[in-house]
């Protein structure tokens, strides 16, 4: 493999701190792990179920960077002081979320909605930085077709952000529809820092395809494919492939298991339910479950109800 890093991707209620330690304990291959958002314009955030993502005890003996989602210079300030003093190396700014919820506060990639508040944001944020906290962004390429990606790089190109993480979709386009290569390529071309890819890669062909097309990328993020395939990270390090029989299916039985252990511990039974079921619609995807019905999870509203539907679709 080239020097390219792999980053699990931060996705809000599924790749939480639970996820993550246990991804790393049975399968591994994961050069660095963002944490979902978290929002600093709240009180006591260390309390907040967001910041139990930030907590060192649940990121321990990981590489660990925090994602943080706000449009206010200050709050990003105070926030990072927080990242820093707890020892994390990395603060990883959101301008990529594209809920309508948060784009119509201009977070996220509502940042890109307005490229002069976005540049007086960035200005503020790195004017008389004196900690050695990096900072990298996480963005998408605009709101809509009509964006031009040059003027965004043109902005981010002023700034010493350590790691440009592009998902070369618009805001509009959400999670679907075909990523815009060409849009990543000019990034990639043009960009003054470090560039990193992220969207799609479901399996190791996808990340090979990727870095033969752009050899110099410094990093490939994945998200859902990972969460679908747990073993994906792995299979791009030690250039394995999937396999599908039954030995496989036991050992993704296994990484499920200890997932649901660490949830009851963590959250009690009956949210765990709820917790698992978020996992179903990825899983679901994985070819070990094709053909498989998910009702008999989808109706499960007790602990011993989801072991039993869980029985069903692994075995029968
Ligand atoms: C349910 C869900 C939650 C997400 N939460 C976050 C988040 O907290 N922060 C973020 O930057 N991106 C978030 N994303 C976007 C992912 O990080 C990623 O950019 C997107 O899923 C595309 O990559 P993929 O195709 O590898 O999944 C989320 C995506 C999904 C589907």
């Amino acid at each position: 493999m080239n020097n390219c890093k792999l980053y699990l991707a931060p996705m809000e209620e599924v790749t939480t701190y639970v996820f993550r330690q246990v991804l790393d304990e049975c399968f591994g291959g994961v050069d660095k792990y963002y944490t979902p958002f978290i929002s600093p314009d709240q009180n006591k955030i260390l309390k907040t179920r967001m910041g139990r993502e930030l907590d060192p005890e649940h990121n321990k003996n990981l590489n660990t960077a925090i994602q943080v989602l706000t449009n206010n210079p200050e709050h990003f300030k105070d926030f990072s002081k927080i990242v820093s003093d707890l020892g994390y190396k990395e603060v990883n700014l959101n301008i990529g979320c594209p809920s309508g919820t948060v784009v119509k506060k201009n977070k996220g990639s509502g940042m890109l909605r307005d490229l002069y508040s976005l540049e007086r944001f960035l200005d503020e944020i790195f004017k008389n930085k004196s900690d050695d906290l990096e900072i990298s962004v996480k963005t998408r390429i605009g709101i809509d077709e009509s964006d031009d990606v040059s003027e965004i790089l043109e902005i981010y190109n002023q700034f010493p952000i350590s790691e440009l993480i592009v998902h070369p979709r618009y805001q509009k386009q959400f999670y679907n529809s075909k990523v815009d290569l060409e849009a990543f390529k000019y990034i990639y071309n043009n960009a003054k820092m470090p560039v990193g890819y992220n969207g799609d890669i479901k399996t190791k062909d996808d990340f090979v395809h990727l870095v033969n097309q752009f050899p110099k990328v410094s990093s490939v993020m994945i998200g859902r494919g990972c969460v679908t395939e747990p073993r994906l990270f792995s299979f791009i390090k030690n250039d394995i492939d999937a396999g599908y029989n039954i030995e496989d299916k036991k050992v993704i039985r296994k990484f499920h298991d200890k997932l649901l252990d660490y949830y009851v511990t963590e959250y009690g039974p009956n949210d765990s339910v709820f917790k698992m079921k978020e996992f179903w619609s990825y899983y679901i995807l994985n070819p070990l479950f094709k053909g498989k019905d998910l009702k008999p999870i989808r109706k499960a509203k007790t602990l011993s109800e989801y072991k039993s539907g869980i029985r069903e679709i692994f075995y029968e």
